[in-house]
């Protein structure tokens, strides 16, 4: 693998925001390395061998813990899943005691999923370890964004220039606010579509263009990344009934087709299909959902190896 004179050894993992054009293409490039690795028979380095993770996941989660949880195991690194149904949070542990208590045990990288916003940037005021956010709250969710670029990067597409249509729930998705300010950031222009009561009063500001209508933000798109309708967040009737959702924003064969003809769907995951994407969009040949869920794993390995070696031991990767 090429050096590079960027490193991230030691730096904590918030957003996209803070990370340099240059420190994105390390990463993406770096997990192009990862990805040789997965495809080896014995998918094992020894590049953390004696170093410690712990995901801490204060929501449910299956593909982000899950890669999490194979990048450090494939990186060589000890790996503890703390999920907190099952720990003394349900005691009453508040973040900070929990964070603390699992640092005197070990020194440790933490990977956190929480559901308020800042609490990322908390940790990082209570503890040394490198801190990776795996999504807190409707803020961000880095490691998403990153994957989504090698997604698309993977199939010969430059993030330069190409029509990106984020559809849905802007309002409380941080995978929504995480690609918009990456895309930009990577010189691809964004388009967002879905109802008026779930776009922040801010969009505008985030450098995107707005469509009341859908079929307007996917016309030519390159890219249409479709939002989870988070259900579980939706409290505040924002909006009338599921059927009428998807009758509006949801997005079906006949919608995709006024998108290019090698137009790559994204979706986060988990799909709830027949509101936000039929079936057969979630089936076709453009969707890339599988792939994403796969270079979830590659791009955290490039995350968890960049951040706690520098880059260096190379040798071991390669
Ligand atoms: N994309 C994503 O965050 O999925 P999970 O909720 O399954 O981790």
């Amino acid at each position: 693998m090429a050096k590079s004179n960027v490193s991230l050894g030691g730096r904590d993992i918030l957003d996209l925001e803070s990370l340099s054009v240059e420190e994105i293409e390390l990463i993406l490039k770096t997990a192009e390395e990862m990805k040789k690795i997965m495809k080896r028979d014995i998918k094992k380095v020894p590049s953390l061998r004696g170093k410690s993770i712990i995901n801490l996941f204060y929501e449910p989660s299956t593909r982000t813990r899950t890669s999490f949880e194979l990048a450090g195991k494939y990186l060589g690194a000890d790996v503890v899943n703390i999920t907190t149904g099952n720990s003394s949070v349900v005691k009453g542990e508040c973040l900070r005691d929990t964070i603390l208590t699992v640092l005197w045990l070990v020194f440790v990288v933490f990977v956190l999923l929480y559901c308020i916003v800042g609490a990322a940037v908390y940790v990082v005021n209570v503890a040394d370890p490198v801190i990776i956010n795996a999504g807190d709250g409707a803020h961000a969710h880095p490691s998403q964004g990153l994957l989504d670029m090698f997604t698309i990067r993977e199939q010969g597409k430059s993030l330069k220039g190409l029509k990106m249509a984020i559809i849905g729930d802007i309002l409380y998705s941080r995978v929504a606010r995480t690609n918009i300010a990456a895309w930009n950031k990577m010189g691809a222009e964004v388009h967002v579509a879905g109802p008026m009561t779930l776009l922040p009063h801010d969009i505008e500001a985030l450098g995107v263009t707005v469509h009341k209508h859908v079929e307007d933000a996917i016309a030519d798109a390159d890219v249409v990344d479709i939002l989870r309708i988070q259900l579980e967040r939706q409290k505040k009737g924002l909006f009338p009934t599921t059927r009428e959702y998807a009758r509006i924003f949801g997005i079906n064969e006949k919608r995709l087709a006024l998108a290019k003809p090698d137009v790559t769907v994204l979706h986060p995951g988990p799909m709830n299909r027949g509101l936000e994407i039929s079936w057969e969009v979630g089936y076709c040949d453009n969707a890339a959902i599988r792939t994403e869920v796969q270079n979830g794993v590659a791009v955290r390995m490039a995350l968890l190896f960049l951040t706690l070696t520098g880059g260096k031991h190379i040798e071991n990767v390669d």
